[in-house]
């Protein structure tokens, strides 16, 4: 069958999930102050999200009954290390029993480190870009090795250290009065991506002295630029500072995390608005499936020679069956990128479950729906049809259409 695709043996094929996003009750973390403060970014708190802290169980069943054969979900810092030094042996051992529930089910776990939130006090100290910061998050890694010890081969330490640092100057000027962009997002901050670069480095040092086999990697927020004709001059600033920087931080790495969603045009006057006419998701962002393909292709040029891994694709849309459209296209995309020679090595679709978006519950990204009052689980089509391709070992993403 030409129209066939062969994917490498080995081959991660999973669905995604934040802490955060989807354990409920986190109380000690800034998201959570947060999430409490009057700003018109936050709809509704997380609350109890969807209580996957006591629920994993029967999140990770549904997986791997549905085919997938690899779970990416994230360990909570706040949880972890409540106050400074004082950390919870508790919190650690359930996080090593979620590590040990996924083998239990066939499930190999990639974990994330950090997926936007930290400890409230980490916060109150100045975050990121305070001095030491990088310090302290080595010293979280540390004392969460037991988690990694054994059964995880692949470990996340920061997700979309470009949107950390983005949510940063945005903070910075909601507390300093400044005028907020008038279209578009801000240019990272500075001093953030600094941090991060070196928290990122020391932290994969660290890993790696706790448990020498782990491979480790970040996950980098890829914006699939396409930048129009006289429009370079506008675009260099925006693709160094919001992308490129972080790709090329992930040289040397054991692999490289690559999100995508859409894609971003740039003009003459910088990031371009949605078109008029364009379809649009839930997220408010342009329906625009091939942007996966152009951002494995973009992340392989600036980080060459890196494996990577997509650890992050998928829409918000209440209808299932244009979220089986999205990702068949995707998955075309990437499959034909593969064919060219790019070197992926997994997908994990973003996500598993319906959850809580970073200020609101009506973005739908899951693939399966969790109720907002008994947090019951459905499986969506998308669910079967996308896990159904884990079991096979050649996969045709146009299969089951
Ligand atoms: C990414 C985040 C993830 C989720 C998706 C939609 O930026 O990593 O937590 O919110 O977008």
């Amino acid at each position: 069958m030409a129209h066939a695709h062969h994917l490498p043996d080995g081959f991660l094929w999973g669905a995604s999930t934040s802490a955060h996003q989807t354990e409920g009750g986190n109380t000690n973390s800034d998201w959570w102050q947060f999430e409490h403060m009057q700003t018109p970014i936050i709809k509704e708190p997380s609350g109890d999200a969807c209580d996957s802290y006591h629920r994993w169980r029967e999140d990770m069943d549904l997986l791997s009954e549905l085919g997938f054969t690899d779970y990416r979900f994230g360990i909570e810092w706040a949880r972890i290390e409540p106050a400074p030094g004082e950390f919870s042996r508790a919190a650690i051992a359930h996080y090593r029993r979620m590590v040990e529930g996924a083998q239990e089910r066939g499930l190999r776990p990639l974990v994330t480190l950090h997926h936007f939130t930290t400890p409230r006090w980490f916060m109150e100290r100045g975050g990121w870009a305070a001095a030491g910061s990088d310090e302290l998050f080595t010293r979280y890694l540390t004392a969460a090795a037991p988690v990694y010890a054994t059964g995880v081969d692949h470990v996340c330490t920061i997700n979309e250290p470009n949107m950390v640092a983005v949510m940063a100057a945005v903070q910075r000027a909601h507390l300093s009065g400044e005028a907020p962009p008038t279209t578009g997002m801000p240019l990272p901050d500075g001093a953030t991506t600094e941090a991060l670069v070196r928290a990122h480095a020391r932290a994969v040092e660290t890993v790696k002295s706790c448990v020498p086999h782990v491979r480790t990697g970040w996950s980098v927020a890829n914006q699939a630029y396409q930048t129009l004709p006289g429009a370079e001059d506008a675009a260099a600033p925006v693709r160094r500072q919001w992308e490129d920087v972080f790709l090329e931080a992930a040289r040397g790495d054991d692999w490289l995390g690559v999100q995508s969603y859409t894609r971003t045009r740039i003009g003459p006057d910088g990031v371009l608005p949605v078109p008029e006419d364009a379809e649009r998701t839930l997220s408010g962002w342009e329906f625009y499936p091939r942007a996966l393909g152009q951002a494995v292709r973009d992340s392989a040029a600036l980080a060459p020679g890196v494996p990577l891994i997509v650890t992050e694709n998928g829409i918000a849309t209440a209808d299932d069956t244009r979220r089986i459209q999205y990702t068949s296209e995707a998955l075309d995309s990437l499959t034909s990128a593969m064919n060219d020679g790019i070197d992926v090595r997994g997908y994990f679709h973003w996500s598993a479950l319906d959850n809580y978006e970073w200020g609101r519950y009506a973005p739908t990204f899951g693939l399966i729906a969790v109720d907002r009052e008994t947090f019951a689980r459905t499986p969506k089509p998308s669910a079967a049809w996308l896990g159904a391709m884990g079991r096979r070992p050649i996969l045709s993403p146009r299969e089951g259409l």
